[in-house]
């Protein structure tokens, strides 16, 4: 199964990633943790992408093409992926759907987590809060100002990624509003488990 999931930030694609990846033994490939990831070991990519993500921008369109091309080679994902964060712009959408012809496969399904955008500063402010009685450190865009950046560009340039599915047929909804899991419940529906 080779799968997109795309919502705004907090939707709750993190979240339901996880529950797949125990489900369908494929992995998660969320550009953002892979990126996190490339900033913490302070790679060339990750001193390139800090600044643009802690203030909740959209790294550009190359690097994370590149990771994702790269990382679908892997063995672990011959069996299939969830992608989550990716693609965020039209241009990432048509460059995946380039990528994986020249491979050879396709995407099984894209999946959109639909919610009202007043629950996501909330929920945003609830991850912190859990994040810190973790004792783990919190996400340097997990902050009010950067959250807004985030939620703009969501608007502006990953909207229309939804649209770019659904002309042509590919997009399924679920309600992301629903308790976790009963959104769950509602993403194994629609792919049919
Ligand atoms: P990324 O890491 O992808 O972050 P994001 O899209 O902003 O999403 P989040 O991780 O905040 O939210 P989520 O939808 O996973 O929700 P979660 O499950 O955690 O990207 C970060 C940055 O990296 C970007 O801003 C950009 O700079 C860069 N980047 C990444 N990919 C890129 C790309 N392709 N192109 C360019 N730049 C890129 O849930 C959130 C909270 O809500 C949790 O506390 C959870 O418990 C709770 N929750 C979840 N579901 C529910 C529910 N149903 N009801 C109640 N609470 C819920």
């Amino acid at each position: 199964m080779r799968l997109v999931l795309l919502g705004p930030p907090g939707a709750g694609k993190g979240t339901q990633s996880a529950r797949l990846v125990e489900k369908l033994g494929i992995p998660q490939l969320s550009t953002g943790d892979m990126l996190r990831a490339a900033v913490a070991a302070g790679t060339p990519i990750g001193l390139k992408a800090k600044a643009i993500m802690d203030a909740g921008q959209l790294v550009p369109d190359e690097i994370v093409i590149g990771i994702i091309d790269q990382r679908i080679d892997e063995p672990d994902c011959a069996k299939g992926f969830i992608l989550d964060g990716f693609p965020r712009t039209v241009a990432q959408a048509e460059a995946l759907r380039e990528l994986l012809a020249k491979k050879g496969i396709g995407l099984d399904a894209v999946v959109e987590l639909v919610v009202d955008e007043n629950a996501l500063v909330d929920r945003m402010r609830k991850r912190v809060e859990e994040t810190l009685a973790a004792g783990k450190p919190v996400r340097a865009d997990d902050n009010p100002e950067s959250f807004r950046t985030r939620l703009d560009a969501y608007r502006k340039q990953t909207a229309p990624v939804s649209a770019y599915y659904a002309e042509k047929g590919e997009l399924k909804k679920v309600d992301g509003m629903l308790p976790i899991d009963e959104v769950t419940a509602a993403i194994d529906k629609t792919l049919g488990h």
